[in-house]
């Protein structure tokens, strides 16, 4: 159903691979209420994977960038502004990978140029996303600007990894460029803390099944999965949430309140007998 909460506005979406990216689900969300859109992913992905079917069926433009690359960056800007005819209104970075988890190296273990790539791929290029639109003035006064980021920022959930430093890094970095960018053109910045969702990314995590099932007993909502997490998008892009930023947000069915709960407590005893 559409509200018509992005009537007019403009956004770059980066980080959609395939029907179950969160990224996905966004640009769908976002052109159904009312937004034209461009969208960004690597070259490779843009290649292997199905964002060019999402680009055809949304009818909008797929710019290949590395998000580690500032020169890309500025090029997804540039050509984001001519495609859709003026500036941009809105940006999801929805960008994460880990190379230590891939390759199976644990915590106490790390590669260092490993953990480089982390950070550079999951947190510094939201830094250099934010530095490339900023130098080109890309992006329109009260625009909103969001990443996804994972409560393992806060607290250890061991299967993370360095992924929960990247995330650490990218919630500071959405609050230094905030402050920033809300004083020079009243940009938005702001992250959202997701529930732990069935993506290619999240099913990279060690023991995804586990701990989504685990956070979907603790949660009084249970997990908020990709749909929901395309809607939460929707009312940060849109005009409703002009006075919210430098926010690490969580979505994620009031998982990050709660101590223990009435299931978890079942599931625990049942174990024990
Ligand atoms: N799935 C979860 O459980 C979960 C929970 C909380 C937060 N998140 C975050 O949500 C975001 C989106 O992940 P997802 O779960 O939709 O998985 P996904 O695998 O669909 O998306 C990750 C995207 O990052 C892109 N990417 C990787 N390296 C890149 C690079 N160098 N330049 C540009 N793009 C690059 C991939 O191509 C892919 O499109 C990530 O930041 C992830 O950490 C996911």
């Amino acid at each position: 159903m559409s509200y018509n909460l992005l009537k007019g506005k403009r956004g770059i979406i980066f980080g959609a691979l395939n029907d179950q990216s969160i990224a996905w689900k966004v640009a769908e969300r976002a052109v159904e209420e009312g937004a034209t859109i461009t969208l960004s992913n690597t070259a490779v992905a843009v290649r292997m994977g199905q964002v060019s079917e999402l680009g055809q069926k949304l009818n909008c433009e797929v710019i290949p960038a590395d998000a580690t690359s500032l020169e890309d960056l500025e090029n997804v800007f540039k050509k984001s502004m001519e495609v859709l005819g003026g500036k941009i209104d809105f940006v999801l970075h929805s960008i994460g990978m880990s190379p230590n988890v891939r390759k199976g190296r644990d915590y106490d273990d790390l590669n260092y140029d490993f953990l480089n790539k982390t950070l550079d791929i999951s947190a510094i290029s939201f830094h250099k996303m934010l530095q490339a639109a900023k130098k080109q003035d890309a992006i329109a006064e009260e625009g909103s600007v969001l990443a996804l980021t994972y409560i393992a920022a806060q607290r250890t959930f061991c299967g993370y990894n360095d992924m929960a430093d990247a995330k650490s890094l990218l919630e500071s970095i959405a609050r230094s460029f905030g402050y920033i960018y809300g004083r020079s053109s009243k940009v938005r910045v702001n992250t959202i803390s997701q529930s732990p969702t069935m993506t290619t990314a999240g099913q990279g995590v060690s023991g995804m099944d586990k701990l989504f099932h685990f956070a979907e007993k603790l949660s009084p909502l249970g997990n908020a999965d990709a749909d929901d997490c395309a809607n939460y998008c929707m009312v940060m892009f849109s005009d409703l949430t002009k006075k919210v930023t430098m926010q690490n947000l969580y979505h994620d069915g009031g998982f990050s309140s709660v101590g223990m709960s009435d299931d978890a407590i079942e599931v625990f005893e049942k174990g024990l007998e």
